[in-house]
């Protein structure tokens, strides 16, 4: 099979001043893509900024022979995500790509966790996402392409101590994908996520150094471009990490029909094993398709 190749297409970056977004942002850029490299270079809870981890990672690509504008906006903000999509239709034309990689920590239990701390992340993750991608998504549909990538993170699919707003906000992303995924197919936009593990100042407080040596982000990288290219799939969850890459679903039950009358909490205490018996679980494609296995159960249809 040929070469992956971006040649001729546009592919925006958002957070790719360092970790995993400049990995991103320079194999596109190798890759033939003009890319536009967003990072507000702000510390990892948020605050501050400045354009310069951006200009640098220009300044990488264009080095290496390739094209590329930075662009030092906040993705959280109306108006950095405005011109954001303005630059990159100003600079190169068209939007073919979109990485939504900007990412903030703030770390704390729940009980402990001010509701400043949950909505500054829900923010950057969540509507640093949608707001670049809503005003890109009128362009993919014109352009009847597009190729988007929302990073998603196993604390999202199953949880980790000290990070409930960075869960959830994770974990929105995959309901954001899903959707998309269905209403994005007529006008050739697919959807995918990435969940990586990779050793970046994100995870330098968490990770023993023998392990971060094997978890470099450029390992992730390859998975983000198979995504971003022509053949991607479409809502995949692609896990990486270290070079090894997977698929997270989520799946079903087959469940139990108990039937309306006299339906009552004890009923469903009683056939628990029943409700949640593995056997025959299922990944639907679709929450219609949830619709239908009910409606076979209880109607036989
Ligand atoms: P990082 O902190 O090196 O990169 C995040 C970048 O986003 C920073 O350069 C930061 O300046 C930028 N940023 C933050 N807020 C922004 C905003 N409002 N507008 C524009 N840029 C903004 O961290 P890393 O590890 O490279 O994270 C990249 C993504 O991957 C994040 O979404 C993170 O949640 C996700 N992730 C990382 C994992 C890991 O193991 N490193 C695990 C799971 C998910």
């Amino acid at each position: 099979m040929a070469d992956i190749r971006f040649d001729g297409k546009v592919a925006i970056v958002t957070g790719a001043g360092g970790g995993l977004g400049r990995q991103h942002a320079l194999e596109l850029g190798r890759r033939g893509a003009k890319v536009v490299v967003n990072d507000l270079g702000a510390a990892l809870d948020g605050s501050g900024g400045s354009s310069a981890a951006a200009d640098q990672v220009v300044a990488e690509i264009k080095a290496a022979g390739g094209e590329a504008i930075a662009d030092g906006g906040s993705v959280a903000d109306d108006a950095g995500a405005a011109n954001l999509i303005k630059r990159a239709l100003d600079g190169f034309g068209r939007i073919d790509v979109l990485i939504a990689n900007a990412g903030i920590l703030r770390d704390k239990s729940f009980g402990k966790m001010e509701v400043a701390d949950f909505e500054a992340v829900v923010d950057v993750h969540l509507m640093g996402t949608v707001k670049p991608l809503r005003a890109a998504w009128g362009v993919m549909r014109e352009q009847q392409y597009g190729r988007v990538v929302v990073t998603t993170s196993s604390t999202g699919l199953y949880g980790n101590f000290g990070q409930a707003n960075y869960g959830a906000a994770k974990l929105s992303l995959v309901g954001l994908m899903n959707t998309l995924r269905i209403e994005g197919e007529r006008d050739n936009i697919r959807v995918n996520a990435i969940c990586p593990v990779a050793a970046t100042r994100m995870t330098e407080h968490v990770l023993p150094p023998a392990m971060a040596e094997r978890l470099k982000p450029e390992y992730v990288t390859p998975g983000v471009v198979y995504l971003a290219s022509e053949d991607a799939p479409n809502g995949v969850i692609l896990t990486a990490a270290a070079g090894a890459f997977a698929v997270a679903r989520l799946y079903e039950t087959e469940g139990a029909y108990l039937g309306e009358g006299g339906l009552s909490a004890e009923e469903v205490r009683d056939n628990w094993s029943r409700i949640a018996d593995p056997e025959g679980q299922q990944a639907y494609a679709a929450g219609q398709e949830q619709l239908q296995t009910f409606l076979r159960k209880v109607m036989g249809v």
